[in-house]
């Protein structure tokens, strides 16, 4: 079972988005455990404050060292361990991918730490963190949604969460292609019917429709990915149909 512990100023907000559906459900399972910890239950500050003015100036507010490094030394304390891999959800990051999805999927347990404000100061990051994940290049107000995010997307890699392994290894960026599309009922909907081969029960015609499919949306849509990726043989014929 993954147990992943998020420090942030918002549990209850966060509990609520993890606590649905498919990710909620694998927690009532037991495939996995997300706790969420207040920062603000472990400041010495009669006023409950996390955060002060950076050093040098400047705008905003910084959230402090002390409160984040006791909230991180009673999580891994709480777990029975030393040290446990630490991550802090930033805007400097390396972006976020499936790739850092699988391999924190392979984890006991991590411990996710959300900044707000202008961020968080310095000697908490080289104290007690081992990477930091951005979800792109873009500033949003707090780590919150990049947590979520990461939880989310490691979550349904778990074995048991999703329905059969199917479920995430066919979907895209897993091999390097994006998925094919997909349909559903009615057959016709305002005037545009369901591609033919997918009604026709043919199995292998339906695997070669749908894998040329994933390579021409790839080709289309991430010329990026579409650059890495080494097409078989098969592909290579599959695309020559046009
Ligand atoms: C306003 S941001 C601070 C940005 C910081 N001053 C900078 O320029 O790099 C506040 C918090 O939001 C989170 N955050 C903002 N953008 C993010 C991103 N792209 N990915 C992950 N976390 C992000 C971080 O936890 C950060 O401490």
């Amino acid at each position: 079972m993954l147990q992943i512990d998020i420090l942030t100023l918002f549990p209850d907000s966060m509990a609520a988005v993890l606590g649905e559906s498919i990710i909620g459900n694998g927690i009532k399972k037991g495939y996995l455990s997300i706790d969420f910890h207040q920062i603000r239950d472990y400041t010495l500050s009669k006023q409950a404050r996390v955060d002060d003015a950076p050093y040098g100036g400047g705008m905003g507010m910084l959230m402090q060292a002390d409160p984040l490094y006791r909230a991180h030394k009673a999580v891994c304390k709480m777990r029975g361990k030393e040290h446990i891999h630490t991550i802090y959800l930033s805007a400097q990051g390396q972006v976020y991918n499936q790739k850092t999805a699988r391999r924190l999927a392979t984890l006991d347990n991590f411990i996710l730490v959300c900044g707000h404000y202008e961020g968080i100061d310095q000697r908490f990051i080289d104290e007690c963190v081992d990477e930091e994940i951005s979800l792109g290049d873009f500033v949003l107000t707090g780590g919150e949604i990049p947590a979520l995010a990461v939880a989310d997307s490691v979550g349904r890699l778990l074995p048991g969460v999703l329905a059969d392994e199917s479920c995430f290894t066919d979907e895209s960026h897993w091999s390097g292609l994006l998925e094919y599309p997909h349909f559903t009922r009615p057959e016709v909907w305002n005037g545009r019917a369901v591609p033919e081969v997918l009604l026709s029960g043919n199995h292998e015609k339906i695997r070669k429709w749908r894998r040329r499919e994933a390579l021409l949306a790839t080709r289309a849509k991430r010329p990026d990915l579409w650059a890495k990726f080494t097409p078989t043989k098969e592909d290579v014929k599959l695309l020559e149909e046009e």
